[in-house]
């Protein structure tokens, strides 16, 4: 085999500042997990002088993850500088990722800075990054829209000052593959000692080629490339981490280039995205959607049971895909759950084993037969903890298509127990107004969505609600055999949340 690419996963930074992708530190630290376990190389955890939320959770995820490096976003400003290393200092091995446009326009219109005082900051902050961290990557931010002449005197600069990775990154996902390629190459024949430090790649998918441009950088030289699971970031996102490890896997014949994934944690930390931000992968997603591996034609399924070549250019074991082999019910033991579980490549505390256990038990009461998909909700939903401040004891619904709909919903707090009566607009409009008449606060619903997890009349339904309050927004996720349930659920679930988070906001770091 020949080089080694080294994935930088920013899920936690560039792919969290997408629009509805926010996540709690509870459910960050969950996905850091989960990339330390997928074996990525870099985690960005975080911008840490955005906010306080930012920084504490760059920080715990420093303090948690031992196996991958551990960056923090930064300014080429000494105070974000600082707030980053002190967010960062902690991990095995922590990094400072700065970053400042090189572009006329980025330089003219936002910076307001000449070409001499661009490099003079990139070269100044690159050394005072130094003075704290060994290894500091310089991103020259929009460099595809760079004079190439510029970018190379501006890389210059920062490798004389010690940045150990220059990051060239397609903010605006303008480049095609060809012209990204030359630009690589350019970097590479035109700045000196170039060699001494990484070079690394960044791109966003307006066009769609976000992949497409990552891959052909790799072939002009990079080896370290930037990108997020389920390819979400600003805008239309960035290069998605799955496309590109399976790109490098499935066709080594063309990259000759190892990366040290582990493929089969693909699918999890892909579902483990989509569950916490509440937003879905497309069907037809490469490598991860639902229909990634699904052969519908007859011609292909002839194929394919022929022989699986024919239309499968990887497997769906590759990237962890549950294959539904083995279908629980109500007389299945703990045994068979947990190995089950462990077959899934979910890793549970015995609280969380327990607290599963026990859904997975009423559920198998409620249905028929509990597959894969099933426990993948089930765990999703007991995974995370966060403190469940509010609980649901029990709803009543009065409904139907000739009288005003009226939820009575009864909630516990501790060990104490309140119910509301509140009329609605349809039997979950009246359940969440009593719930808002509960915990006396009202929320925006931003988005409501259900969908049925497995096939079947009796599949468990999961909702997923965005809610609003002083304009930040919370994601509660629900799932039971019964839609209203599964919505009251998810509703507590986003009160918790919210009512969690400024809890830890009022507690400090
Ligand atoms: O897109 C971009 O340019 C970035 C940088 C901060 C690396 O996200
Ligand atoms: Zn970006």
């Amino acid at each position: 085999m020949g080089r080694e690419i080294k994935i930088f996963d920013t899920t936690l930074r560039d792919g969290e500042q997408s629009p509805g992708c926010s996540m709690n530190l509870e459910e960050k630290i969950e996905v850091a997990k989960q990339l330390e376990r997928m074996k990525v190389d870099v985690i960005e955890a975080g911008f840490a002088i955005a906010s306080p939320g930012d920084f504490t959770s760059v920080k715990r995820i420093a303090q948690n993850v031992k196996d991958c490096t551990v960056a923090s976003l930064a300014r080429a400003l000494p105070k974000d500088i600082d707030r980053a290393w002190e967010a960062v200092k902690q991990a095995v091995q922590p990094r400072i990722h700065i970053f400042l446009a090189t572009s006329d326009l980025h330089m003219q219109y936002k910076l307001k800075k000449t070409k001499e005082q661009v490099i003079d900051q990139a070269r100044a902050m690159t050394q005072y990054a130094k003075k704290y961290c060994s290894d500091v990557e310089f991103s020259a931010e929009d460099a595809s829209r760079s004079n190439p002449e510029f970018l190379y005197q501006v890389i210059q600069a920062v490798i004389e000052a010690g940045a150990t990775v220059v990051n060239i990154p397609d903010t605006v996902g303008y480049t095609t593959p060809k012209e990204f390629y030359h630009l690589i190459q350019g970097i590479k024949d035109n700045v000196r000692n170039i060699e001494k430090t990484e070079i690394s790649v960044h791109c966003h998918d307006d066009l769609g080629l976000g992949v497409a441009n990552t891959l052909s950088a790799i072939q002009a030289g990079a080896n370290q490339v930037e990108c997020t699971i389920n390819g979400i970031g600003e805008r239309a996102g960035n290069a998605a981490l799955e496309e590109i490890v399976m790109n490098l896997h499935t066709r080594k014949d063309i990259y000759h280039v190892g990366c040290r994934v582990d493929t089969k944690q693909l699918y999890p930390a892909s579902r483990l995205i989509s569950t916490i931000t509440g937003v879905p992968v497309q069907p037809n997603k490469a490598i991860v959607g639902a229909n990634a591996f699904a052969h519908e034609s007859g011609i292909h399924q002839h194929g394919v049971l022929e022989n699986k070549q024919t239309y499968e250019i990887m497997t769906p074991e590759s990237v962890g895909l549950p294959q539904n082999k083995m279908i629980l019910g109500k007389h299945s033991g703990r045994h068979a759950f947990e190995d089950r579980l462990k077959v899934l490549g979910y890793q549970l505390n015995k609280e969380q084993l327990d607290a599963s256990f026990e859904e997975f038990k009423k559920l198998a009461d409620r249905k028929k037969t509990v597959t894969d998909r099933d426990i993948e909700a089930l765990i999703h939903q007991k995974q995370i903890h966060i403190p469940q401040i509010y609980q649901l004891e029990r709803f009543v619904i009065n409904s139907g298509n000739t009288i005003t709909s009226t939820a009575a919903v009864k909630i516990k707090k501790g060990t104490e127990c309140m119910e509301e009566v509140a009329t609605g607009d349809g039997p979950i409009d009246a359940a969440f107004n009593a719930l808002d008449k509960l915990v006396g606060f009202r929320f925006q619903l931003e988005d409501y969505s259900i969908q049925s997890v497995t096939e079947g009349k009796d599949a468990l339904g999961e909702v997923i609600v965005k809610t609003k309050k002083e304009k930040k927004t919370y994601t509660g996720r629900g799932v039971s055999t019964d839609i209203v349930e599964a919505s009251v659920k998810a509703y507590i679930n986003a009160i918790n949340k919210m009512l969690n988070e400024s809890e830890m906001d009022e507690g400090g770091e």
